[in-house]
């Protein structure tokens, strides 16, 4: 992973719904192989809902157990669920949808709702079908496509979410552009990401040089991260307003010791360099877990 501002260019080609996108995502053939050959190791049971960070309430006093991670990883749904402004009765599209963790968070907890889980990889939806049911007049629906050319009509969506997903998005820019087409104004889009420090840009860039023997692909992130501030400009730029920005790095501390505990029991020496690399960077002030919410504009 290296420090890059910019992930898209002004003029690339758009690829368009249902056009094959190709995607290489090395912890997911590992979590999906764990899954379907130890449903019940740590691993497994701790990732088979959400595939993301937790979010502790108390960080100082969080231990590295399986059921704190299982705990913080839904608290953590909870809080991008609150900044994405969901409630009963709304259409909402979580794009990078996992194994349908958040849709059923909110099939949970909402009623008369239209759920859309979208993801670029079947396996993953397969596996979302699986486990989750529709509820409480709830509609709930997981369809296969790429985040940067959405199968979805103009307007179709009250709410977009994107949990920990948009670094692996072809274009941050093509996503959000998607994103504004599919919402109606006033809708809201939602997304978590980690964002570089824009203050510590060159100190950072000097410490994953002289570290690059640390770096690891187990992650397969494809668009380097933005730097503090430029979410603002892509927001401006296609026409969403700020609603929030929230640095909970503190509060996502805790996943590091418990996750890289799962990854080597499971014998994922690769999964623990990424993940203490990924822990360093946060630690040392350089990468930010942010959410950040807008609010689509009129055109
Ligand atoms: C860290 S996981 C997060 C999953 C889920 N949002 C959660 O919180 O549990 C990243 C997800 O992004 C999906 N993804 C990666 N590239 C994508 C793309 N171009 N379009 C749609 N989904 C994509 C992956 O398949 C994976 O499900």
């Amino acid at each position: 992973m290296t420090p890059i501002v910019a992930n898209s260019q002004p003029g690339e080609a758009a690829p368009a719904p249902g056009d094959p996108v190709a995607f290489e995502l090395p912890y997911f053939d590992a979590i999906l192989a764990r899954l379907e050959l130890s449903p019940e190791s740590p691993l497994s049971r701790a990732l088979q809902r959400h595939v993301h960070w937790g979010f502790f309430s108390s960080p100082d006093t969080a231990d590295d157990s399986l059921a704190g991670y299982v705990v913080a990883a839904e608290a953590m749904t909870e809080r991008v669920c609150a900044a994405g402004r969901v409630r009963s009765g709304l259409r909402i599209l979580d794009v990078g949808c996992g194994f349908g963790g958040t849709i059923a968070h909110l099939n949970e907890h909402l009623s008369g709702c239209k759920l859309v889980g979208l993801n670029i990889d079947e396996r993953q939806l397969a596996r979302a079908r699986q486990s989750v049911h529709a509820g409480s007049g709830n509609a709930v629906t997981f369809v296969q496509g790429d985040a940067c050319a959405l199968p979805f009509g103009d307007g179709e969506f009250d709410v977009v979410m994107a949990v920990e997903c948009i670094f692996h998005f072809p274009s941050r820019r093509r996503f959000f552009k998607e994103a504004r087409r599919v919402l109606r104004t006033g809708g809201t889009l939602v997304v978590s990401d980690f964002v570089v420090d824009s203050e510590k840009v060159d100190e950072m860039t000097d410490w994953t040089e002289a570290h690059a023997d640390a770096q690891s692909n187990f992650y397969g992130v494809k668009s380097a991260a933005l730097v503090s501030g430029t979410y603002a400009r892509l927001a401006r730029g296609n026409h969403f307003s700020e609603l929030a920005d929230e640095d909970i790095t503190a509060a996502t501390m805790p996943t590091y010791p418990g996750l890289k505990n799962l990854l080597s029991d499971a014998g994922l020496t690769d999964g623990v360099k990424a993940t203490a690399y990924l822990e360093e960077l946060s630690r040392m002030g350089f990468f930010q877990y942010r959410i950040l919410s807008f609010e689509a504009e009129g055109a």
